[in-house]
């Protein structure tokens, strides 16, 4: 089987996935008889590129790790935007990851959007579209028959949607509690060793795990938007990150931290959905935890979340220390899972 793709947005994400595609060739052809093939890259400022006989991954890394952008690439390219480029590729595959934008989800949602309606299958790591319009997503895959996928869009790889998805089927989620964003946990981590909030926050842009305007972390957006995403898929909760009680680590001093260690407890950012009379609650703020909770040995960048049910009790799973790989090994399991059920015929 060949499997063409479009790569909409060419960052981090995208030339990590590039290089576990190579990486993975031998082994997809062998084990899975399947020859992925990229057909469009899409870039905001570093160059698009089209072919349909697919282009040289090789290549295109060496061009955009070199020159920092595609266009010494030969011939392929194309002054097409990501939306045209969704309509006019041979791809039968989108996959989205784009910047994302923590107000409305958009352009990415547009271009998700575009590609299910053109009755392309779909793959994101950005959270945007999944916490601002998963509902309309969903529906609009159903409707074409198409499967839209999105692991990477919460604790990386760590299979949070597939593990209720593929091996807890009928289960209800009653709530969901999470440390879900690595730069407050590792700023609350690093305070509590003695650093301050400043150099803390550095240090986390030195190491590429804050974002670029790191207030999206410390106030607490981008675990809004990761709760958002989680209660919209496993609590079917219809909500967005301006539903969420909001408040992020800014205001917790090295002093409450110092008092919290003395008391033999730790402080962590935690962000919650909770099901109530129908409706469901989303908060995040600084919750005091003891030893005896899950979340107590979560520290640095590591992420955890427990999911509460009706028929499997509580659940908890961690990630420890997240790298990019992780995130692209979202994306790239995320297409073997499409394969599986394109190969079987189900959604
Ligand atoms: N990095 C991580 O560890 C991580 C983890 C989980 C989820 N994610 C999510 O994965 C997505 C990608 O992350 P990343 O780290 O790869 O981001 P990135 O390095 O900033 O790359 C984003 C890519 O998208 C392109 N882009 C942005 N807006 C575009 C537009 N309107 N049209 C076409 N292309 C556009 C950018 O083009 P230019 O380069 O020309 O600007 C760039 O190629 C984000 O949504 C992020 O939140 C990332």
């Amino acid at each position: 089987m060949i499997l063409r793709l479009a790569i909409i947005g060419f960052g981090n994400v995208g030339q990590e996935l590039a290089r576990m595609l190579l990486l993975k060739r031998p082994w997809l052809l062998r084990s899975k008889g399947l020859d992925i093939e990229v057909v469009a890259i899409s870039t905001r400022s570093k160059g698009s590129l089209m072919s349909e006989s697919g282009l040289d991954l090789d290549r295109v890394l060496m061009e955009i790790g070199t020159k920092g952008d595609l266009k010494g690439y030969p011939d392929s390219h194309t002054d097409l935007g990501p939306l045209d480029i969704i309509s006019k590729t041979v791809a039968d595959m989108v996959l989205e990851l784009t910047t994302l934008d923590i107000e409305s989800g958009q352009p990415a949602t547009d271009h998700i959007t575009r590609a299910l309606g053109n009755g392309m299958d779909v793959v994101t790591a950005n959270k945007g579209p999944i916490a601002f319009a998963y509902c309309e997503l969903r529906a609009l895959a159903r409707s074409r028959g198409v499967r839209f996928r999105f692991e990477g869009t919460v604790m990386d790889g760590t299979p949070v949607f597939s593990l209720v998805e593929k091996t807890l089927p009928g289960i209800q989620v009653a709530s969901i509690h999470g440390i879900l964003n690595s730069t407050s946990n590792f700023v609350l981590s690093e305070m509590t060793r003695g650093k301050t909030a400043q150099d803390a926050i550095k240090e986390a842009q030195a190491r590429g795990i804050a974002e670029a305007d790191p207030s999206l972390d410390i106030d607490g957006w981008d675990a809004a938007a990761k709760i958002t995403a989680l209660a919209n898929v496993l609590m079917d909760a219809r909500k967005t990150p301006n539903d969420v009680d909001r408040t992020g680590v800014r205001d917790v001093t090295s002093k409450a931290l110092a008092a919290a260690k003395a008391n033999g407890t730790k402080i962590k950012l935690v962000a919650s959905a909770t099901m109530a009379d129908g409706d469901v609650r989303l908060v995040v703020k600084p919750v005091t935890v003891g030893p005896d909770s899950p979340f107590w040995s979560v520290d640095g960048t590591s992420s955890a979340i427990t999911i509460q049910t009706d028929l499997m009790g509580e659940l908890t799973i961690l990630e420890k220390d997240p790298a990019l790989t992780q995130t692209a090994y979202a994306v790239f399991s995320d297409i073997l899972h499409i394969v599986e059920s394109i190969r079987s015929g189900t959604l």
